[in-house]
């Protein structure tokens, strides 16, 4: 018996490498996406090369109308899930001054990294917890925050708000499903290079090469995936609630 994984945002990016990582640990694995586009279906054939049951599920992670639907449509094709990994993500329409966000922007941020986690998460727990699930497999959720559910950045306000949101949302599951034996997990990613990132890694490169992360790099998408695939493997036993600082080092306080 195998684990199940359902990887949200897993078209490219952090999301993929986490893919990669459970697919090598041998995880079956839905790749969520936004869209049914090329990356996607790239993202399938690269893990199906791999050698583990993968599929493609893609749908718009903040239409909660479609959570259940998908889970169910999962579960049909790859057997009882035992993971979901809450990646996908997004970040603010326009870097600027605070006293210029627009509430599109806010709701957009809100609605897809911090509501969209919440609602997933509770149609996959729904399922978890209505059902005996053998002991021997781990089950667990892992959320990908940010350094910026605790660090301020200020022009990017309203991310920091729905990640500090999300980080909310990851204690609360840690704590109700603690009884059930799912684990639950926070993982904060500093200064990764992704799409996401691409208009000012060369600045943050520059910048940890200078201090500002403990460590003086920026993050790859692989760092990631295999902090990922270590909790969701169950290689941190005993463990539930903990945010994991993938960050290098960019928060400990120093002066
Ligand atoms: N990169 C960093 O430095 C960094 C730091 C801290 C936290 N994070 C967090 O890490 C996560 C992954 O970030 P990344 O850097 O890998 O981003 P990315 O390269 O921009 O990839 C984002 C992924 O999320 C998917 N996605 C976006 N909106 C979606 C939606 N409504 N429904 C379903 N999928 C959706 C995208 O799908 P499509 O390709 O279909 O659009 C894509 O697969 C995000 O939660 C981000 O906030 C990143």
């Amino acid at each position: 018996m195998r684990q199940v994984a359902l990887v949200t945002g897993a078209s490219r990016g952090i999301g993929l490498a986490a893919a990669e990582a459970l697919a090598r640990s041998g995880f079956a694995i839905a790749l969520n996406g936004l869209l049914d586009d090329a990356a996607l279906r790239d993202a399938v054939r690269r893990l199906e090369a791999q050698g583990v049951p993968v599929m493609a599920a893609a749908f718009d992670v903040s239409d909660t109308t479609l959570h259940a639907e998908w889970l169910a449509r999962i579960e049909d094709t790859l057997g009882p899930l035992t993971t979901l990994v809450n990646n996908a993500g997004v970040g603010v329409l326009r870097r600027g001054d605070l006293l210029d966000v627009t509430e599109e922007s806010w709701d957009r941020c809100l609605s897809v990294n911090a509501k969209a986690l919440f609602f997933l998460s509770q149609a996959f727990a729904r399922r978890l917890v209505s059902r005996a699930r053998p002991e021997t497999l781990f089950h667990s959720i892992v959320n990908v925050t940010s350094s910026n559910a605790r660090a301020v950045a200020v022009q990017r306000s309203e991310y920091c708000a729905s990640k500090a949101a999300a980080a909310m949302v990851s204690m609360a599951f840690a704590v109700r499903l603690g009884p059930e034996n799912i684990a639950v997990y926070d993982v904060q990613p500093g200064l990764i290079a992704t799409d996401m990132t691409a208009s000012v890694i060369e600045t943050y490169r520059q910048r940890a090469a200078n201090g500002l992360t403990l460590m003086p790099r920026v993050g790859e998408p692989a760092d990631m995936g295999c902090i990922i695939a270590t909790l969701a493997s169950g290689k941190l036993p005993y463990t539930t609630g903990q945010v994991i600082s993938a960050d290098a080092g960019l928060l400990v306080p120093r002066f």
